[in-house]
């Protein structure tokens, strides 16, 4: 029962642990550009190949820790491994074995360990194979590399060589063999021989400290590609890189040799110059070279000889006292076309006593002055000339310098020292420079005068331009300008650069651009204005609009580096979200707008006022709200119980007939009971105490005030509001109806009630228009729209 059970069990396990395995290890892969799985695990102290590593993995890098051992169970169930770095590790055996479960391994460095030996297992799909810088004694190949027949790569160390060792791959066509004698162990007098190499590039390192005293005689079959590491050679041991050098450079094919780390004396270095004048080599690079002991003029054959390109970098001279013209002429004197010398503390370069075959001139990065090839004409190949990073001051000598120069196209004088400010318009420029850079000085405005007149190309970027002057020599041909990272305000328009098709501006102070850079430079097709402090205000809008209208394709950097610097408040804002009304930026416009909106103004209040009553709309309105919140505010238990009417109604007999056909029908259809003298006074009673009578039993008074009721009624009233408080100002009890107008002089003076009343305009106006009536009796209304309770009394009367 248990035995049954046990392999359900071990399977849950193993998923369980995969599950584990998947969380852990997640945190170190990473997609990769082809989105397959990569795990990184280099320096992080790893004794041991982890055993949770994913399945999936394809590239893994466990170089640089402290793995002593591999075992078949590391990378056994890791299938699709491709790359395996394992290099600067401290292994010590390498059994091939261990990768017999990984198919498609293609790429294994195992360089920098401590192998001594290895068991071979033909793991055929290897393509990289580095076994370099190893304690092997003898090269670690083995019959069965024989199969790996899509090696393309093969590192290997040894201490000694046999002639036969590389024979199991001698079939196979290799691209890359690095051979690794750092411990190379030499046997006096004693020449061993390497056959058969079959490779494109062979690159041996030697023991970088002792001098060079490998005899081996290597024969390779079509070598391209020589490259050897850490010579040290002297006069005496000489001619032991020559014999060296004798069995290698004998097949036709070795074009290119590169030289690394060479420390020699000059007679040396001339006579494995003069030993390669004859081979085919044509391309021959030296990379940082010593030279020691002495300079002295040797003497050197320039015969004709294959050699195309030379190329010296980085040259430590540890020799002080040397005649100059003895180095420095046998550069010159060189039957070659390319000639490449950087990083020197070289001063000078004479010029060629006959005229030279040199195409192409690179002494980048040394001390060169203004006095180089000054007055040389011997230079009438020269196609390009790299002055990069010396000591050039004067831009005047440097025209000058060109002037015997007929085939000049290229000439880079950039990162010197270079300024131009006299002489400028003597500038003498070799017509046939098309490309001329000059980027990285201290130029000014006046370089624009003193500049190649057909040049296409101009690199003026960092110097210290602010403006490009109007009347500067017109650049016809010019086509792309760059002129980045300086302090130009402005974009330079294209009247004299009438072919301009890019233009580089961008890191300068440009910031508000012409509007009209399109209109005048019709060619461009490219412009990079971007990083510049641009002012975000009406002048700018124009500039915006059309950079709208060219394509994105012309303007680079768009839209990110195009961003407003100013205005405060719009700093940061790119300026492709920047926009403004086309009225904010014409103040004409703007004028113009302001003053027809105030005139349709004050015409349309004209025209309410004049023809619409608006005024007296308005007064209505406001004394209609102001009586409904008045009669809202009051608190209906002052009101309860006092009253017999709604109200009382007082006039003057003339305007009886309006007050009987219009107000009070109005009135009672509301159910407001009204108080009229004629029909409720009490008889016996004189008239003030009849109306004295009504007024206190009615909620409100309402009075219709015309010229007649001025005449007529008003006496009644003037004493009675003098001695009663009942009316005081701002009642509510008080309804004022001007059924006519009352001229203000027509009152009495003695009635100062009334005049106090009547400047106060509390007054409701009787509209003569039909059309104003129903907002009149809204107003009326408003001033009983309470509900209220009037005492039995009342309906005693009324029966
Ligand atoms: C000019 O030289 C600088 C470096 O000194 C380089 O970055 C730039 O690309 C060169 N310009 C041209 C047009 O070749």
């Amino acid at each position: 029962m248990t035995q049954d059970k046990e392999p359900i069990i071990r399977q849950a396990y193993c998923l369980y642990c995969l599950y584990l395995t998947t969380l852990i290890v997640g945190v170190f892969i990473q997609f990769s550009d082809e989105s397959e799985f990569a795990v990184d695990l280099s320096k992080t102290g790893l004794t041991h190949v982890p055993r949770d590593l994913p399945p999936f993995v394809q590239f893994l890098d466990m170089s640089q820790n402290f793995l002593f051992e591999l075992q078949t169970s590391d990378f056994s169930s890791l299938l699709g491994l491709k790359v395996l770095r394992l290099s600067h590790n401290r292994i010590q055996r390498l059994d091939f074995n261990v990768f017999n479960f990984n198919r498609h391994l293609e790429y294994l460095d195992v360089s920098h360990n401590h192998l001594q030996n290895i068991s071979c297992y033909p793991v055929v799909s290897l393509k990289h194979l580095d076994l370099s810088f190893n304690d092997f004694s003898a090269l670690p190949v083995c019959f069965e590399f024989s199969k790996l027949i899509q090696l393309d790569f093969l590192g290997l160390s040894a201490t000694k060589f046999q002639q036969f060792d590389l024979l199991p791959v001698a079939h196979i066509h290799l691209n890359y063999i690095l051979l690794d004698l750092g411990k190379y162990y030499v046997k006096e007098d004693e020449t061993e021989n390497l056959q058969i190499l079959n490779t494109k590039t062979l690159h041996f390192i030697f023991p970088p400290n002792s001098l060079f005293s490998i005899q081996v005689n290597i024969q390779v079959n079509a070598l391209g590609y020589l490259h050897l590491t850490n010579i040290n050679l002297n006069n005496e041991n000489c001619h032991v890189l020559m014999k060296f050098l004798l069995e290698l450079t004998r097949g036709p094919t070795l074009i290119n040799i590169t030289l690394n780390n060479v420390e020699t004396t000059w007679k040396c270095l001339v006579s494995v110059f003069q030993f390669l004048w004859s081979k085919p080599v044509e391309y021959l690079n030296i990379y940082n070279l010593t030279i020691v002991e002495n300079i002295n003029e040797e003497g050197f054959t320039y015969s004709e000889t294959k050699l195309k390109a030379l190329k010296i970098e980085h040259v430590t001279n540890k020799v002080f006292l040397f005649t100059k013209t003895a180095l420095y002429s046998m550069f010159a004197e060189m039957n070659i076309m390319m000639l490449t010398i950087s990083d020197t503390a070289f001063i000078h370069m004479l010029c060629p006593q006959a005229p030279s075959t040199f195409q192409f001139l690179n002494f980048t990065q040394n001390v060169f002055t203004d006095s180089i090839f000054q007055n040389c004409s011997n230079l009438v190949r020269l196609e390009t000339l790299i002055l990069q990073k010396n000591g050039l001051k004067s831009l005047f000598k440097v025209s000058l310098m060109t002037k015997d120069m007929p085939s000049l196209e290229t000439l880079d004088v950039s990162w010197n020292l270079l300024e131009s400010h006299r002489h400028e318009e003597d500038c003498i420029w070799v017509a046939s420079i098309v490309v001329l850079n000059l980027s990285s000085n201290v130029l000014t405005d006046s370089v624009f005068r003193c500049l190649p007149p057909k040049v296409k190309v101009l690199d003026l970027h960092n110097n210290r331009i602010t403006n490009i002057p109007k009347d500067v020599t017109h650049l016809e041909a010019l086509q792309e300008l760059n002129i980045a990272f300086n302090s130009l305000t402005d974009l330079p328009g294209c009247g004299s650069f009438s072919s301009l098709s890019v233009l580089i501006i961008n890191h300068n102070s440009v910031f508000h651009p012409s509007a009209d850079f399109f209109q005048s430079c019709h060619k461009i097709r490219s412009i990079d204005a971007g990083n510049n402090p641009f002012q975000c205000t009406c002048e700018l809008r124009e500039f915006v609009r059309n950079l709208g209208q060219v394509s994105s394709e012309v303007l680079e950097g768009w839209p990110d580096s195009y961003v407003c610097d100013y205005p405060e408040r719009l700093k940061g804002t790119p300026l492709k979200d920047f926009h403004m009304s086309p009225l904010s930026c014409n103040t004409a416009l703007l004028i113009v707008t302001i003053g027809a909106s105030m005139l349709v103004l004050t015409a349309s209040v004209t025209f309410l006022c004049l023809y619409l009553d608006l005024p007296w709309y308005l007064r209505m309105l406001c004394q209609w709200t102001q009586t409904r919140l008045r009669t809202r505010n009051v608190p209906i238990e002052d009101l309860q119980g006092t009253f017999q009417y709604h109200a009382f109604i007082s006039y003057s007999e003339q305007d009886s007939a309006w007050v009987k056909n219009e107000l009070v029908p109005c009135l009672e259809k509301e159910n407001i009971q009204i108080c009229l003298h004629e029909r409720n006074f009490v008889p016996g009673k004189s008239i003030v105490e009849n109306i004295i009578n009504c007024i206190e039993k009615s909620y409100k008074s309402i009075f219709v005030l015309s010229p007649n009721f001025v005449q007529s009624e008003w006496c009644h009233y003037e004493l009675y509001f003098a001695h009663h408080n009942l009316f005081h100002e701002g009642s509510n009890n008080l309804i004022l109806i001007l059924l006519e107008p009352i001229p203000q002089n027509s009152i009495p003076s003695k009635y100062h009630k009334l005049r106090a009343l009547m400047t106060q305009r509390t007054y409701l106006e009787w509209p003569t228009e039909k059309s104003k009536h129903g907002l009149f009796w809204a107003n009326i209304r408003a001033a009983f729209n309470i509900e209220l309770t009037l005492t039995a009394e009342n309906n005693d009367m009324k029966t």
